[in-house]
């Protein structure tokens, strides 16, 4: 029998990863798969997931086609949230709103993408969330999605030392 008053291991609350996705996002797997690769979303997030958990951290994810809906989101995560990685999707290339909220996120930020931007047109080129992220990963495709997790990881690790 579990008695309710009796402490349980999984009564401590993990650190939290918010894995943020924006427009477009979630057509991955059906939208230019020769650029952006054949897996989905949901696969991605996936692979991140299971990278925190297996690390004792907890991954919440947020896809939206809306700014402002990211925006709360960063809000959400002050003071709450260990770390977010961040594909902005093109947003990374205009949003200076994005930038401002992450500026305002005291914890650390890592910027991913599935192609690398500075390869592509030269609108893509400019990223006004690298001035506010501890990395960026581009052009690694799916396997980003852990790799980011893990640096977001070690970011926020060291910066509660
Ligand atoms: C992207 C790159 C952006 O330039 C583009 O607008 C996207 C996807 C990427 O993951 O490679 O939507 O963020």
């Amino acid at each position: 029998m579990i008695c309710p008053h009796v402490w349980q291991p999984s009564d401590v609350a993990r650190p939290v990863i918010l894995l943020l996705s924006g427009p477009n996002l979630n057509l991955l797997g059906d939208r230019q798969p020769e650029i952006y690769g054949s897996e989905t979303l949901l696969e991605h997030v996936a692979a991140a997931r299971e990278r925190a958990q297996q690390k004792g951290f907890d991954l919440e994810h947020v896809q939206s086609n809306h700014e402002g809906d990211l925006i709360d989101a960063i809000h959400g995560a002050r003071g709450r949230v260990a770390s977010i990685v961040i594909n902005a999707g093109a947003l990374t290339h205009y949003s200076w709103s994005l930038h401002d909220a992450l500026t305002a996120y005291k914890g650390p930020v890592v910027e991913l993408h599935l192609s690398d931007p500075k390869e592509r047109e030269p609108w893509r080129h400019l990223s006004v969330i690298e001035p506010v992220a501890v990395a960026s990963v581009v052009g690694k495709g799916g396997s980003g999605y852990p790799e980011a997790i893990d640096i977001a990881i070690d970011a926020f690790s060291k910066s509660d030392d």
